[in-house]
């Protein structure tokens, strides 16, 4: 599965991944979801969302025990964040068949659509439709870099885009959905272990902040008399930084675009995208708080006009106590429950159904780099876990 996935949307100079949703890289790791479904004989669909299922058993028979992740990727992702809940789905399928399972609840495996939000900026698209956490309405209005909108994309690649929209009876025949993923952080490694057991997803969201000034001569124009929001995102930048220092928070300006964008040029407007998080909401509110006021008060300094447009917010998710428990259980009771920084479909979903994750260990705690990775013997542990929890879930 790792050997065909390789090459998909894989950019040459950083090696890093560039799926983007409704690409043809995209397209492309659709097909081979399908094609995966396909060879182990599952029912498959798509929903109205234009996320991938495959089913063993009867989706209509409800209390199904679901299991997948996601295949898109950020600008130069790595190969496991998504991918690896999704290959260690099938896997577990096969390990569980190997052991002769009988299953007495439908087993469906999925890949939901545009997790990490790289291309319409904002993330888990699919699992928020599908749980009535973005309206059709919002998502028509999202648009790409190109102001390509979400609907043109989905139309472009077959989808149809008229058919989105809250999925209630889908999530109805749903029991438990378990999300496996790399760890995004170094926790296992320290403590030793190849897999542990998500508590709960630390509340974010994506801040767009329009800088706007007025474009001039770069060799003509004195300091003085310049309008230049290039300063004002800068000073910023640095106000992010400290706010989030001072709260034990995140603040992160990772994505900007100038214009003109010209090398002798002042910019007249720049656009910076603010991604915050912290373990609760009345932290990251003042925090993003206090980002906002830095920015004012420069903006004020600077003559620059400056506009904050929140563009999502996920609260924090504790996962279910219940499943969690479960999954410890039936894991031998050992392992550890960590919390995370990163958003999950698991986590959009946990508002409609009981939902967990397992993590596997990955040793630098590098993500969203190239330099993403995961060793063989852990992501092999992850699968046996992970069919174990099946087994344990959906099997007599
Ligand atoms: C998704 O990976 C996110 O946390 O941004
Ligand atoms: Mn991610
Ligand atoms: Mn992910």
């Amino acid at each position: 599965m790792w050997r065909d996935l390789l090459p998909v949307g894989r950019h040459a100079g950083s090696g890093g991944y560039r799926r983007y949703a409704w690409t043809a890289a995209d397209a492309d790791c659709r097909a081979w979801f399908k094609a995966q479904a396909g060879a182990r004989g599952l029912t498959y669909e798509v929903d109205r969302n234009g996320n991938q299922w495959a089913w063993l058993g009867d989706p209509l028979a409800g209390n199904a025990v679901v299991t997948g992740s996601h295949l898109d990727s950020v600008p130069d992702g790595g190969a496991f964040d998504g991918p690896l809940g999704v290959v260690s789905s099938f896997a577990a399928l096969d390990e569980l068949r190997h052991r002769g399972a009988q299953f007495t609840r439908p087993l469906a495996l999925t890949n939901f659509g545009d997790e990490e939000g790289a291309r319409f900026g904002l993330a888990c698209v699919g699992s928020r439709l599908t749980a009535g956490q973005l309206t059709p309405e919002k998502a028509y209005e999202l648009r790409d870099g190109d102001g390509v909108s979400l609907p043109q994309a989905m139309e472009r690649a077959g989808h149809d885009p008229a058919a989105i929209g809250p999925d209630p009876e889908r999530l109805a025949r749903i029991g438990a959905f378990v999300e496996l993923h790399v760890e995004q952080g170094r926790a296992l490694d320290l403590s030793g272990d190849r897999v542990g057991i998500a508590s709960a997803i630390w509340p974010h969201g994506r801040w767009r902040f329009d800088f706007h000034g007025e474009a001039n001569h770069a060799g003509t124009t004195r300091l003085e008399d310049r309008r230049d929001p290039m300063l004002t995102y800068a000073e910023t930048v640095i106000a992010a930084r400290r706010e989030a220092r001072l709260a034990g928070a995140l603040a992160t300006f990772g994505k900007i675009s100038v214009e003109p964008n010209g090398v002798n040029a002042i910019p007249s407007l720049v656009r910076g995208w603010l991604d915050s998080r912290a373990a609760d909401e009345s932290t990251l509110d003042t925090v993003v708080a206090g980002i906002e006021k830095a920015a004012m008060e420069h903006a004020e300094r600077d003559g620059v006009d400056v506009r904050v447009t929140r563009e999502s917010f996920t609260p924090v998710i504790e996962f279910e106590h219940a499943l969690r428990d479960e999954l410890n259980r039936i894991l031998g009771g050992r392992i550890p429950v960590l919390g995370t920084g990163a958003g999950h479909d698991a986590g959009i979903l946990s508002g409609s159904i009981p939902t967990a994750m397992l993590f596997v260990r990955n040793p630098t705690g590098v993500s969203h780099s190239p330099a993403e990775f995961a060793g063989e013997d852990d992501c092999v542990a992850g699968v046996l876990a992970l069919a174990d929890v099946l087994e344990g879930l959906a099997c007599r």
